[in-house]
């Protein structure tokens, strides 16, 4: 990787992938674009970034052409919660999205990183320990994308050599841009309120066990992704990959190891809720342990402190 693009950078991973690529590849060899979001100023300043719309072919390719780009991190989504309330607009923007990266890659012989989700399984899929290759029947607009995105990303692959590679992350959970429209998003939000008012009403119901990640994690993740060894990969797109699987109950339970006084209620969105109902509790992340030595760094305990620091300092200010 030498001239990387992260489109969807303003976006809760592309705000945090950004510096971090900036750190390890130069400031100049990271382009950041937006669209609707504008970039936060820290992004705009440190290094080269333009305006595009990802899901315009033309757009994109001179960008891709301006800057010498050799490898797209592919950030842009519509999440699933949100993704329910417009399919059409959902499928548009995150299967244009994916189709132009590949294309664009295919003419430059380069590389892409698009994430896949938890929410490319369903609810035909083995809830527990889903496995790598399993049964894939998602029932949301998110998810079938993710799934189709997956696909294309294998047959780029083969077909035109594109170096394509992907992840299916699980919830993430940060503390410096919110996600949005997501059905994991409880789990960033219920550190903000912890802090704030002491209280969250959680709009999952208990027992609702979920694959999460801590951002630090997410990010190496790619990047490792990105840099392994493609000699060494059986599968590409994509990798199961996980941290920890809790229910509402545990998290607000770490939670009161620091806010004893921490509440949790409950008034469970039906939407949210049936979507969680049909994805994993917990995936079996071997295959990327195998193939490029994937091991996350934090647990929900280490999560939690380290949220509830960075959490408390930022609702200072
Ligand atoms: N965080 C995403 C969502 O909840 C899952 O990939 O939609």
């Amino acid at each position: 990787m030498k001239n990387i693009l992260v489109i969807g950078a303003a976006g809760q991973i592309g705000s945090e992938l950004v510096p971090y690529l900036r750190k390890i590849y130069g400031d100049n060899h990271v382009v950041a674009t937006y669209n609707h979001t504008p970039l936060p100023q820290e992004l705009m300043e440190s290094g080269p970034s333009a305006k595009v719309n990802a899901t315009e072919g033309n757009s994109l390719n001179e960008v891709v052409r301006k800057h010498n780009i050799d490898t797209i991190f592919n950030l842009v989504a519509v999440l699933s919660a949100k993704g329910e309330a417009n399919p059409a607009n959902s499928w548009k923007i995150n299967m244009d999205t994916t189709f132009n990266c590949l294309e664009i890659m295919k003419e430059v012989k380069g590389a892409l990183f698009t994430p896949s989700s938890i929410g490319a399984f369903g609810p035909t899929t083995p809830l527990d320990h889903t496995p790598q290759d399993t049964i894939m029947r998602p029932t949301t607009i998110y998810g079938i994308s993710k799934v189709a995105g997956e696909l294309l990303g294998d047959y780029y692959y083969l077909k035109y050599g594109v170096d394509a590679r992907g992840l299916r992350y699980p919830g993430i959970i940060s503390n410096v841009t919110l996600p949005g429209g997501g059905t994991t998003d409880y789990a960033v939000e219920i550190y903000y309120e912890a802090i704030k008012q002491k209280k969250y009403t959680c709009n999952l119901p208990a027992g609702t066990f979920l694959d999460m990640m801590y951002m630090p994690d997410a990010l190496r993740s790619a990047v490792e992704l990105m840099e392994a060894d493609p000699s060494k990969l059986i599968h590409r797109n994509c990798f199961n990959v996980t941290a920890m699987s809790f229910d509402p109950e545990i998290i607000a339970a770490a939670i009161r190891k620091y806010i004893p006084e921490f509440v949790l209620e409950y008034n469970p969105d039906p939407i949210k809720k049936a979507i969680a109902d049909s994805w994993p509790n917990s995936m079996d992340d071997s295959a990327a342990r195998n193939e490029w030595g994937w091991k996350p760094e934090y647990d929900l305990d280490s999560m939690t402190r380290d949220m509830i620091e960075k959490v408390s300092l930022k609702l200072k200010k």
